[in-house]
C-alpha cells in the first residue's frame, strides 16, 4: 500500500486502462499476497495487480474454484527490456502455485498488444478466446489462461 502512488504514476504512464485509486486500494487490500512491484534503487519501477477470484469450472455446477486473475500489469517505460516483467510475473505465477487451491490463472491483453502477448506465453500461457470489444475503444482483448498444477 506504501507504493500506491508509484504504481498509480506507472500505470498512467503505461497503460489506457487508469482504474480510479480507490480501485487499486481495493484490489491491494484483497491479494496483497499476489501483487508484487520491482524495484530499483527503493523507486518502484513495475508493478502487478491481481485478484482471487472464485470460478465454476462447468458453469453450471455448484463447486467453485478460485482462480488467479492477473488485473494489471506494467513496467516504467525507462526500464523495459530488462526483463523485470518477466521477473515479477514469474513471481506472481510461482506464488499463485504455491498457493494449492489454484488451479488456473488468467489475464486479458490487447490484441495488438504483441510485447505484452510475447511475455505471456514465455510464461506458457495460451489463448483460451478472443472477447470482441472488451475495451473501451473497441478493441478486443485476448483472454489467456495458465493452468497450475
Ligand atoms: C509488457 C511489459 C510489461 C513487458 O515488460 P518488460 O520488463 O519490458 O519485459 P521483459 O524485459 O521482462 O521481457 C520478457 C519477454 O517479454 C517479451 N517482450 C517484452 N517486450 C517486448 C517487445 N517490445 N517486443 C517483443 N517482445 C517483447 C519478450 O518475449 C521478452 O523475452 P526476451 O527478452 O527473451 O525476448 C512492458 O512492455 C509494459 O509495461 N508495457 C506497457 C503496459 C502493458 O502493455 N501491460 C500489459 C497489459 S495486459
Amino acid at each position: 500500500m506504501g507504493d500506491l502512488e508509484e504504481i498509480v504514476q506507472i500505470n498512467r504512464l503505461a497503460l489506457p486502462e487508469n482504474y480510479p485509486v480507490g480501485y487499486f486500494i481495493q484490489l491491494l487490500k484483497d491479494c496483497k499476497s499476489a501483487s508484487v512491484v520491482a524495484e530499483i534503487d527503493g523507486n518502484v519501477v513495475g508493478y502487478i495487480i491481481t485478484r482471487i477470484e472464485k470460478f465454476s469450472l462447468t458453469g453450471f455446477l455448484t463447486g467453485k474454484y478460485p482462480r488467479g486473475h492477473i488485473i494489471s500489469v506494467a513496467v516504467h517505460p525507462e526500464y523495459r527490456r530488462l526483463g523485470i516483467g518477466y521477473q515479477m510475473m514469474n513471481y506472481v505465477v510461482s506464488k499463485l502455485k504455491s498457493m494449492k487451491s489454484i488451479k488456473e490463472v488468467t489475464l486479458e491483453v490487447r490484441v495488438s498488444n504483441e510485447p505484452a502477448i510475447a511475455l505471456y506465453r514465455k510464461l506458457g500461457f495460451k489463448v483460451d478466446k478472443v472477447l470482441e470489444k472488451y475495451y473501451k475503444d473497441g478493441e478486443p482483448a485476448n483472454l489467456m489462461k495458465l493452468r497450475l498444477q
